[in-house]
Parts: C-alpha cells; sequence; structure tokens
C-alpha cells in the first residue's frame, strides 16, 4: 500500500502523508512517490495549486529512523533529495496544513511552502542536534532568514518541541485553526489561489523566492553531503538507537 496518496480536483493537486501507523515518519518510498506528486502537478496545466497534507492530528514525525540507521546517502538521486528540490523550485503555490507532529522535515518542509495552516496543538519539533545530524532542506538559511537567528537558533540549537503560536511567531504559520476545520481552511485558500489570474501567480512567486534560489540549491547540496557523513556518526547511531530501545541517549562518551 501506497503511502502517499494524491488526487486533482478542482485545479487543486493534493497529497496526503498517510502512514498514520508510524505517525507518518517518511520513508525513500514516500519521498519518490512525493517527488513524482510535486513533477506531475507542475507538468499539468491544469493544476494551480498544491495542498500537502497529514490527517489533523499527524502531519510528520520525520525521516524515518530505521532508514537512518541503514547510514543512507544523500546524493542528488536520493528520493529525499529529489523531493527536497521539487518542493524548493515548485512554481506553482504550495499550501500546507498541519497538526499533531511535524518533526525535522515535518516542519523544514514548510519553510518551502507558500501558505501553512497549523492546529494549536501542533507539535513543531527540529530535533537534529539531539539526533546527532545537521538541519536539511536549505532549513539551516531559511529558518534564520524567516524567523531571525536567535528564534532559529533556539529552535534548532536546543530542539525542544514547540507549538503553533510560537511557529507563527517564527514566521512560517499564516494562521492557526482548529483541527476540525484545518483541511478545509487551507482547501479553501488552495481555491483561492486557483481562481486568480495563473501567470501572475506564478511571476510573483518567482520575484519573490528568485533572490534566494542558487545560494538555497548550493546551501541544500554542502547539507547533504555533512548529513550523509553525520548520519553514519557514533553520535548519530547512539541516538537512533536510543529511539528505537526507547532510552535516552547517552552522548557522555563522545
Ligand atoms: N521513524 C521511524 N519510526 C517512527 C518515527 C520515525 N521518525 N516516529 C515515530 N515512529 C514510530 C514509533 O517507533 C512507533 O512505532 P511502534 O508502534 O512500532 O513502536 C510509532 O511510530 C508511534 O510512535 P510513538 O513514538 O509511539 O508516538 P508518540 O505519539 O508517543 O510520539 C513523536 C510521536 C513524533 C513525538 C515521536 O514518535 C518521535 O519523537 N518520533 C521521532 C521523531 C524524529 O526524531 N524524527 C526524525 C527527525 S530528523
Amino acid at each position: 500500500m501506497s503511502h502517499i496518496v494524491t488526487e486533482t480536483r478542482d485545479r487543486i493537486a493534493r497529497i496526503e502523508l498517510a502512514r498514520l501507523d508510524k505517525k507518518n515518519a517518511l520513508t525513500a518510498e514516500m519521498y519518490a512517490a512525493m517527488a513524482d506528486a510535486l513533477a506531475a502537478a507542475e507538468a499539468d496545466r491544469d493544476v494551480r495549486a498544491i495542498l500537502i497534507h497529514g490527517a489533523p492530528d499527524c502531519f510528520a514525525a520525520g525521516n524515518d529512523l530505521a532508514d537512518f540507521v541503514k547510514r543512507p546517502s544523500f546524493d542528488d538521486s536520493a528520493p529525499v533529495m529529489r523531493f527536497m528540490r521539487a518542493i524548493a523550485t515548485a512554481a506553482k503555490p504550495i499550501v500546507a496544513a498541519v497538526g499533531g507532529p511535524a518533526v525535522g522535515i515535518g516542519t523544514t518542509m514548510l519553510l518551502h511552502c507558500d501558505l501553512v495552516y497549523a492546529a494549536p496543538k501542533t507539535r513543531f519539533q527540529l530535533p537534529f542536534v539531539g539526533l546527532g545530524i545537521i538541519p536539511e532542506a536549505g532549513s539551516s538559511m531559511l529558518l534564520p532568514m524567516i524567523a531571525g537567528y536567535q528564534r532559529a537558533a533556539e529552535l534548532m540549537l536546543l530542539g525542544k518541541p514547540f507549538d503553533a503560536e510560537k511557529a507563527m511567531a517564527a514566521g512560517f504559520v499564516n494562521e492557526i485553526v482548529p483541527p476540525e476545520s484545518l483541511l478545509e481552511r487551507a482547501r479553501q485558500a488552495a481555491l483561492d489561489i486557483a481562481a486568480l489570474p495563473p501567470a501572475s501567480v506564478r511571476l510573483t512567486k518567482q520575484f519573490m523566492k528568485q533572490r534566494y534560489a542558487k545560494p538555497l540549491a548550493e546551501l541544500m547540496v554542502e547539507e547533504a553531503k555533512v548529513l550523509t557523513e553525520r548520519v553514519g556518526s557514533p553520535e548519530a547511531q547512539e541516538a537512533f538507537s536510543a529511539f528505537f530501545e526507547k532510552r535516552k541517549p547517552d552522548f557522555s562518551r563522545f
């Protein structure tokens, strides 16, 4: 069964994360399906906006940590890299509806979206440092840029969970919406975009993003190189083992 559900209706391409038994932790297969879905939406002349969501109480628990244990390489052709490039360079607007866990890439992918709606109890987290790895998806540039350095440093260095209000104060959530109307609110925003002149929408998004498109692409390649080293590091392997053994990691010997 695919853990990514896609549907195109009313000029909106919908991408749903659906691996709820694992809190929508993202596998290579899921990244590949999302990259393909984004490419298909970009190529489809009838699509005017893209909507990404999970369940109202579960967006994504980040990269599947079992995949990290296998020490994957983040080269250009890796599904996660294809997905990151696709979301970072999408010409069509992307709207996200987020609730429940939004961990790791479950948060960093939002920095590439155009409109983000979040349920009040969304549990955002950037746990990279505590996992012995580093931030990805260009977030080491985007978050300081969006939130300001100290706010980003708190979220990235301490890596503690934070709620939708804090995410809104950090600047990457547009509106806090009750879980029961979350998807509808995001879908309405996508419909509003779909009703606008498409070329004007595309050009406006392009102008807003073009100044940092090249540095962002370069940074994502740099981050990926370091991430490939870091997932194999003893620090990271200790953190991943601790997660699956349901214990606190012990970094005292490093
Ligand atoms: N990778 C692999 N499996 C994951 C996962 C992940 N990132 N996140 C959750 N799961 C699995 C759990 O192992 C558990 O599986 P099991 O039922 O077979 O034991 C199941 O999903 C439910 O997770 P659980 O931790 O029991 O749910 P929770 O509601 O108590 O907590 C989270 C939810 C998201 C806060 C917690 O699962 C978590 O912190 N996950 C890891 C997040 C992370 O570090 N991601 C990587 C970022 S780079």
